[in-house]
């Protein structure tokens, strides 16, 4: 499983790309809104920091709106990937898109019909939501796991983005139940790497070089 942050933060964006673990980036118009700066200049930014899969969301609702606005946004940079919502209307615009060649990741999905009904249509990636589904008591690692077993049983190429992502905890279950990507909060990606022996191990280590005679 890759690893994507979910964010429209260019400064949480930098400090994961140092790393290396992030190979692409998610934001949605709640993100993007959070930053409080033009969508074209904050995509932009971002496109300059991470050399991957960038997604950017449409907000018009029919068909055509979609596919007006996809365009447009495509047109920034060539690793501009369209989030399009899981609506009837989606599915024609994620159809449209792909006979394009745009790539497309359907977002706001529930249920695994949603996901195969978004990879027919040609979607580049799927986004079932983790944590929304576990907030109405619903077992989001287990639709991941379902869309998982239905791609992997029909040959489908259409990658699953594990989102939604609130824990530690569900990015390591997403990686089991077969997620391609998991788009992780920059607050996540840190607390997944920590352990208090790494942290307790490395504290010891310190001490103990204090008593290495120095010459
Ligand atoms: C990413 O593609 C989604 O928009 C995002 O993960 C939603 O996360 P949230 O449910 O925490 O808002």
């Amino acid at each position: 499983m890759k690893f994507f942050i979910d964010t429209a933060n260019v400064d949480e964006i930098r400090e994961a790309a140092a790393t290396g673990i992030i190979c692409g980036v998610t934001t949605n118009p709640t993100l993007v809104a959070k930053e409080g700066r033009d969508f074209r200049e904050t995509i932009l930014e971002i496109t300059s920091i991470v050399d991957g899969p960038i997604s950017a969301e449409v907000i018009s609702l029919d068909a055509d709106g979609m596919v007006k606005e996809a365009e447009e946004i495509a047109a920034w940079h060539p690793n501009i990937v369209i989030k399009i919502p899981m609506t009837w209307e989606g599915l024609k615009a994620t159809s449209r898109l792909s006979k394009k060649n745009i790539k497309t990741n359907v977002t706001l999905v529930f249920n695994p019909n949603q996901a195969l009904a978004a990879a027919r249509a040609g979607a580049t990636y799927v986004s079932p939501f983790i944590g929304r589904f576990t907030d109405i008591t619903q077992d989001g690692i287990e639709l991941v796991a379902n869309i998982s077993e239905i791609f992997t049983m029909y040959d489908i190429p259409t990658q699953i983005i594990a989102a939604s992502i609130r824990t530690p905890m569900d990015v390591f279950e997403a990686a089991r139940a077969g997620a391609d990507i998991a788009t992780v909060p920059f607050k996540v990606l840190q607390q997944m790497i920590k352990h208090p022996l790494t942290d307790t191990g490395i504290e010891k280590f310190l001490d103990d070089w204090k008593k290495v005679p120095k010459k």
